[in-house]
């Protein structure tokens, strides 16, 4: 891969990557009370990319008092909602103005081409700023006529608030490590929480960037801490804390129970955004080359490394033939390369971790009798590559059919009839999303009705917007992000009742 060619890192990146990260406590910039640090990789070379302070416990213990502190007495427990909103505004403005540092860091952090960050990762996340910044003025309770049965006569006028829940923990991923955060921290912030981040030991840079704008976009000090660390230990340590009253998570389903069972000692609130297996399902009527495009791109778009990822296509039998073909075809055309180059269409995995896990479930598919149409490999080089990769003769119950792969990896699949293809679609502990592709718009809303999924996308794939819910049915999580579904993760609802 010829360095010459790419583009630079804006001087701002270069530095912010070059000097030792520390975490966001209570306003101020502080390193880890144990004085450690973790080293992030950048995932095309493998090469350390930055040094990031490594919270333990007694950072999450700090993070939580100055979040509940900022919660109960300081500045934003007395802030209007407009004014709350306008801060919120304003953060989206400044993420806007600081769009290409955004790009860059998030390309050498997670290894995603910088042309789909600049378009993708970072406008999503000022505009779900923004969505949510119009939210806090509108969180709105009901007035409600009530009977009371056994008070004959006696007149009550009742009705209820919506207040933020508190203060809020949030664990996130590093697949979209800049969106994720502005998935969470949105509705907290609208609805009046408080926060402690812990963004994923693999890409905190991006998380620690907004830090640093929220900070200048002048959010009282405590409202949001990012501290930053591993899973086992920053991120257990948060979802026990006794002192938050609601944990939200994504990541892996294996995680997603731990934290259930971390709450469960103090029934703290929990939302999950977790794995799945998602199906993609092309019928026989579809328009064939929108229909391949859309496959393709719902397996391969971010490596794969989507949690709504169309993992596993079903393909009409008429059509199946023609449909892995040019599917394959497509991943043979993609431009696998390091984020920087303006060519690249698909980086690396984010992690060598994440390498092995792939490699490892391609194994298991060969040993269990799948064939690769194409790719099946791990790139060359030093990078963390795998070739984007169409499996067949796979089967409902081999490892690559049941389990999430996160990587570019689809098993195709042929069935028989409309008829038949519900049951199979839904043949997976996962519900979190689903893709159908056929020119019956009557087809399209039966199967979009027995489909168990939280989001069924028709005729397109990973179309996200922040006024749209998203999120899991079954063991893909609990709760919903985005749209005003998610304001409901980040209050309880009051009810008052008076007599009169
Ligand atoms: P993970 O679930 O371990 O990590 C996600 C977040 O949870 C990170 O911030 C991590 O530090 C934190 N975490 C890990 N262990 C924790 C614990 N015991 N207590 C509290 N927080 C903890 O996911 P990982 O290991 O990075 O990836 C494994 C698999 O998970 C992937 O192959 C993929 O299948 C799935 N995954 C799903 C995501 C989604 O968007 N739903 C995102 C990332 C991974
Ligand atoms: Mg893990």
């Amino acid at each position: 891969m010829a360095t010459a060619t790419l583009p630079a890192m804006l001087p701002s990146v270069k530095s912010f990557v070059a000097e030792k990260r520390k975490m966001l406590v209570n306003g101020k910039w502080i390193e880890a009370v144990s004085d450690r640090t973790f080293e992030v990789f950048n995932p095309a070379t493998g090469d350390v990319l930055a040094h990031v302070a490594s919270g333990d416990v007694q950072d999450i213990n700090a993070a939580v008092k100055a979040a509940r502190a900022a919660f109960e007495t300081g500045p934003w427990s007395r802030m209007t909602p407009s004014d709350r909103g306008k801060l919120i505004w304003k953060l989206a403005d400044l993420i806007e103005q600081h769009l290409e540092e955004f790009a860059q860091l998030e390309s050498l952090d997670n290894g995603k081409p910088l042309t789909v960050a600049r378009v993708a990762d970072v406008p999503l996340a000022i505009d779900l700023f923004r969505y949510m910044a119009g939210w806090a003025t509108k969180i709105e309770g009901n007035t409600i006529p009530v009977s009371v049965p056994y008070a004959p006569g006696a007149k009550f006028f009742a009705y209820t608030t919506r207040e933020p829940v508190g203060v809020v923990g949030q664990i996130i991923p590093w697949n979209f490590p800049l969106l994720m955060a502005a998935w969470k921290l949105g509705p907290a912030l609208a609805a009046g929480c408080t926060v402690v981040l812990k963004p994923a030991e693999q890409t905190p840079l991006s998380a620690l960037l907004l830090g640093k704008l929220i900070c200048e976009a002048g959010f009282p000090d405590g409202v949001v801490n990012i501290v930053t660390g591993f899973g086992e230990t920053a991120g257990a340590a948060l979802a026990q804390h006794p002192g938050i009253d609601k944990i939200a998570f994504t990541g892996s389903t294996e995680v997603g129970k731990l934290i259930v069972e971390a709450a469960a000692r103090d029934l703290k609130k929990v939302t999950l955004e977790l794995g799945g297996k998602s199906p993609n399902i092309v019928f026989g009527d579809a328009d064939l080359n929108t229909a391949i495009a859309g496959a393709a791109n719902a397996i391969f778009f971010n490596h794969g490394q989507c949690c709504c990822a169309g993992s596993r296509l079903y393909v009409e039998q008429g059509i199946f033939d023609d449909v892995v073909n040019g599917v394959a075809e497509a991943a043979r055309s993609i431009k696998v390369g390091e984020g920087f180059a303006p060519d690249t269409q698909m980086g690396p995995l984010v992690s060598e971790e994440q390498l092995n896990r792939v490699s490892g479930y391609l194994d298991a598919g060969f040993a269990e009798g799948a064939e690769a149409v194409c790719g099946g490999k791990r790139g060359s080089g030093t990078g963390y590559f795998v070739e984007p990769t169409v499996l067949v003769k796979t089967n409902a119950k081999m490892k690559v059919v049941q389990e999430e792969i996160f990587g570019p990896v689809v098993t195709a699949m042929p069935f028989k009839s409309a008829e038949d293809i519900a049951p199979i679609a839904n043949d997976t502990v996962y519900g979190l999303a689903a893709g159908i592709w056929t020119s019956d718009i009557s087809k399209a809303h039966r199967a979009a009705a027995q489909l168990r999924a939280g989001t069924v996308w028709i005729n397109c794939y990973n179309v996200f917007d922040a006024a749209l819910p998203f999120g899991g049915y079954k063991q893909s999580g609990w709760g919903r992000e985005m749209g005003h579904d998610a304001l409901e993760n980040y209050t309880e609802t009051k009810a008052v009742c008076i007599a009169i």
